[in-house]
Parts: C-alpha cells; sequence; structure tokens
C-alpha cells in the first residue's frame, strides 16, 4: 500500500498507518513504547463521555499521553450535550483530534444506546457529531459497518458523517454480531470510500504487510487501522512504510522488555508484572513450547521477575 501524510483540517498526520483503540491494551505504557516504532496516529482506550462529566477517576489513566500530536482522544456517549462537553473539557484541552466511538459491541455499553448502537439510529449519530465539530476540534468517527450479518450501513454512515461535518471515518469491516471473528466486508469498506471526500481508514484483519495492501487494493481505503495486529507484532508498522526504525528496540523481546519497563515506571512493580499478563500470549506467539513459559510469566507478581523470564525465554 502507499504510505502517505494525510491531513485533518490544520493537522498534518505523519503517515496513513493508524494504531487502533484497545481497552485494556492501548494504554498509555504500551502506547509510548510503540508509537516510535513507525504509527502515524494512535488512540487512548474509549473513555465514556459522561464518565468525564461525574469525575470518574479511572478517566485520567485512560487520557494519560505525553504524544498529542500522534494520540487522538476516543470517546463513547449517546447524548449529544455530555460528548460535546466531554470535548470541550479540560480532560481533552491538549486533544487536537477526538474520535468518537460507533462500534463497540460490548453489551453494558449497547444497552445504554452507546458505541454501535448508535448503528442502529443515524439522526441521533448524526446529533453527536454535529454538536461535538462545534467544539472547533477536529471530529472523527469509528463504525463498523452493521449490526448483523448481511447488513452494510457504512455508506449512509459515512455519508452523515461528512455532511455533520467529520474529518475522518474508519470502518472495522465487521458487523456487530461477528464482534472480531471473520474476514472484513472489504465491498462495504469500498462502497463507503466511494461515497465521501473525507478520507476513510479501513479496520479489520490486518495481521502483516500482505493484509495491508490487500486491505487497501480491495477497499481504496486512504489508510489502514491495525488492533491486535499490532500487539503481536510492534514492527508492524515499519514493515509496511519500510521506514528504518531508530532506536534501541528491534525484537519482540526489546519491545517487550520495555514495554514492562514503562509499565513499571507508571504503575509500579507489582501491577505491572499483572498488567502485562494479557500481553504474554502475543509476545510468544512465536517460541516454541511456550505454553510452559507462559505459565511462568502468569504467575510472575513482580516486573523484575518478569524481565527475568523474559530475557530466559524471548
Ligand atoms: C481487546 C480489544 C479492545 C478494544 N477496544 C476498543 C476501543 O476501546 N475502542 C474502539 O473503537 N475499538 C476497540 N476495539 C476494536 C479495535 O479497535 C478494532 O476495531 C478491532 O479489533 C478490529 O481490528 P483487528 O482485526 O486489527 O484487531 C477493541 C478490540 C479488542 C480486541
Amino acid at each position: 500500500m502507499e504510505v502517505h501524510t494525510l491531513r485533518l483540517g490544520d493537522t498534518q498526520i505523519i503517515n496513513n498507518l493508524f494504531l487502533a483503540p484497545m481497552a485494556g491494551f492501548t494504554d498509555y505504557a504500551f502506547r509510548s513504547v510503540i508509537l516510535p516504532l513507525g504509527a502515524g496516529l494512535s488512540f487512548t482506550e474509549l473513555t465514556s463521555a459522561k464518565g468525564l462529566y461525574f469525575g470518574a477517576k479511572n478517566n485520567y489513566a485512560i487520557l494519560r499521553t505525553d504524544d498529542h500530536e500522534k494520540t487522538a482522544a476516543q470517546i463513547f456517549g449517546s447524548e449529544p450535550y455530555f460528548m460535546r462537553w466531554a470535548v470541550e473539557s479540560e480532560y481533552l484541552k491538549d486533544y487536537k483530534i477526538v474520535d468518537i466511538n460507533m462500534g463497540c459491541p460490548v453489551p453494558k455499553i449497547v444497552k445504554n444506546g452507546e458505541g454501535s448502537a448508535l448503528l442502529a439510529d443515524i439522526k441521533l449519530a448524526e446529533s453527536i457529531i454535529k454538536e461535538c465539530v462545534k467544539s472547533g476540534k477536529i471530529i472523527t468517527v469509528k463504525i463498523r459497518t452493521g449490526i448483523k450479518t448481511g447488513d452494510d450501513i457504512a455508506a449512509e454512515f459515512a455519508k452523515m458523517a461528512e455532511g455533520a461535518g467529520a474529518s475522518l471515518i474508519t470502518i472495522h469491516g465487521r458487523v456487530r454480531e461477528n464482534y472480531y471473528s471473520g474476514e472484513p466486508d472489504y465491498n462495504a469498506i469500498y462502497r463507503a470510500k466511494r461515497s465521501v471526500h473525507i478520507p476513510v481508514i479501513a479496520n479489520g484483519g490486518i495481521f502483516n504487510v500482505r493484509d495491508a495492501d490487500d486491505m487497501v487494493e480491495r477497499t481504496g481505503a486512504d489508510g489502514v487501522m491495525i488492533a491486535r495486529g499490532a500487539i503481536a507484532d510492534p514492527f508492524i508498522f515499519s514493515e509496511i512504510s519500510g521506514d528504518k526504525i531508530s532506536g534501541n528496540i528491534k525484537t519482540v523481546k526489546d519491545f517487550a522488555i520495555a514495554h514492562l519497563r514503562k509499565e513499571a515506571e507508571i504503575s509500579g512493580d507489582a501491577r505491572a508484572a499483572i498488567e502485562f499478563r494479557k500481553f504474554v500470549t502475543y509476545y510468544f506467539k512465536s517460541v516454541e513450547n511456550a505454553k510452559q513459559k507462559r505459565a511462568e510469566l502468569m504467575l510472575s507478581e513482580s516486573a523484575v521477575k518478569t524481565e527475568e523470564l523474559l530475557n530466559k525465554y524471548l
């Protein structure tokens, strides 16, 4: 695929390879270590607009970043008032780009009419975007192709989002009922791309350079967003762009250790060992006889011990 810059309003994104938001994974520690490896833009984990309004404490951690050039905040909610309030709030003051989540399939979010529930209410989705755009910030939207198999709302939604003032739309090429599995619906993304002038970013099932090439070839999208593929291979962005990475992180082992150390710096030794556990399967994907080794890491209660094990096994 062709790697190029993207312009959103007065902001230039250095390339069209995006790191997806992933709750529980793409936190401040992970983003800090992966961003220098070549993604053009990343996103915070989804953050409740209403939660911000009512002062929920965990949002400080979710919105923490030291790279506002390459990080957008992602918010979710169903009430235009709270959504705009969040975009204009102190919490988001340093973020130039705010993404609205209209794709989350998690039942507790959907049942509140938030996330992918908005795919079934295009009028409300439009009001939310319009209200957030009034903030003057760059507003982007992330959707899925529908709710049930066979749905294709992407083109209609993309047109609506463009008309409402969104600067970019990301389309996860799967319907809600398929969560994260199955081949992406390339045609739905293709049709959406042909319907609008704002950039369309394609997401879903990109785990290597070939998948990225395939996605862009089949959809005509302006760029790609990668989620699980970036945890499994943090070098995927530079592999796609062909850019040489500067710095000391050259292997998955280097990456895993840098990530663990960053997590320990932020959360302390014991918490870091626990937070790190969910990444172990990804980092050990190419290790032989990994089961026993992974099990040892899962039992580690200290980042120092975890690092010893990473040095031994990776
Ligand atoms: C554990 C996990 C957490 C996720 N959290 C978010 C989130 O906070 N916001 C969002 O828009 N999408 C979220 N997603 C969806 C991803 O951003 C992405 O759309 C999806 O995983 C498909 O991309 P992939 O096939 O490259 O993994 C999450 C996905 C996973 C697996």
